[in-house]
């Protein structure tokens, strides 16, 4: 049997609790797996599929994609050097740097992702990377297979693009996870107010319409998203809506343990 992979990288939203819930019904088969908001792929890795097109509007995510697909064994050897000179000084040093060249950016991006404070992904306006040091100082992970993984990603079409682009190109028969940032409308006063993130409502707005015509091509749907009630109205006619919950523990304290609920909409029956 296939060895399961998970995430390489730590990332916001990320769905690796999802993937090993037994509250997640996927099609039984497909096409195409496509994913237009890849992040750190916990469902790609656990699937592991035939045939499939990824992308991500984050470029420098992307290139560690491509890298990581491409030379594995060479970031292998890179991180394991960068595990030896890790220290306070070497991340800030590390941080500042500006690389050119693809392969010197993965390298960069895996290094920070890892031992930055909690894997934030955050740039400030120059595009400069400024997240503080984290409380991890592994470099080399013990769930590391980074040559099975670019064996799965020699499966993958990988882009960086809008996910307008992507979700254009699926077919019937496909299958579609779509795990979008969770922006929410809100209503204040009795005035529509849209929060200020990078993936906005207008952005939720764009997404619906184009699953709703990738659902009309043929297209199995699997949408997890904010469980909100702006986000169950403007989702409504894609599919079956579900209520995942999720454990949270926050700061290890037993009061701030609970759980969150995320909404699922499925296209397929
Ligand atoms: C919730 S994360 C995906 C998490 C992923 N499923 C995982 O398991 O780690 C959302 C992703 O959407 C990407 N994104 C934001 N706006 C986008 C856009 N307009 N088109 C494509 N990707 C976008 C972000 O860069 C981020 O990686």
């Amino acid at each position: 049997m296939t060895k399961k992979l998970t995430p390489f990288l730590k990332w916001a939203g990320g769905k690796r609790w999802l993937v090993n819930s037994d509250q997640l019904g996927l099609p039984e088969s497909y096409n195409n797996y496509i994913e237009p908001f890849l992040g750190g792929g916990a469902m790609f890795l656990q699937l592991a599929p035939h045939k499939a097109i990824l992308s991500d509007l984050n470029a420098d995510l992307i290139n560690t994609y491509l890298v990581m697909r491409d030379s594995p064994q060479e970031l292998v050897s890179e991180l394991t050097l960068l595990q030896s000179r890790h220290s306070k000084e070497f991340y800030y040093q590390m941080r500042s740097q500006k690389f050119e060249c693809k392969f010197d950016k993965a390298v960069q991006f895996l290094y920070l992702n890892r031992t930055c404070w909690n894997g934030l992904y955050r740039v400030n306006l120059q595009g400069n990377f400024n997240v503080p040091i984290g409380t991890k100082d592994n470099v080399i992970l013990d769930s590391d297979d980074f040559i099975a993984t670019s064996k799965i990603l020699k499966n993958a079409i990988i882009k960086q693009c809008d996910f307008e682009e992507t979700i254009e190109s699926s077919e019937d028969g496909d299958f579609l996870f779509v795990d979008p940032p969770y922006t929410v409308q809100h209503n204040m006063n009795g005035f529509i107010k849209y929060n200020e993130t990078l993936f906005s409502w207008e952005d939720q707005e764009r997404l619906m319409k184009c699953l709703i015509e990738a659902k009309n091509r043929g297209a199995h749907i699997l949408l997890t998203n904010a469980d909100h009630e702006s986000i169950r109205n403007l989702f409504a006619d894609l599919g079956d809506y579900s209520s995942v919950s999720r454990h949270s523990v926050l700061a290890g304290k037993t009061e701030g343990r609970g759980s969150t609920t995320e909404a699922i909409f499925k296209s397929w029956v």
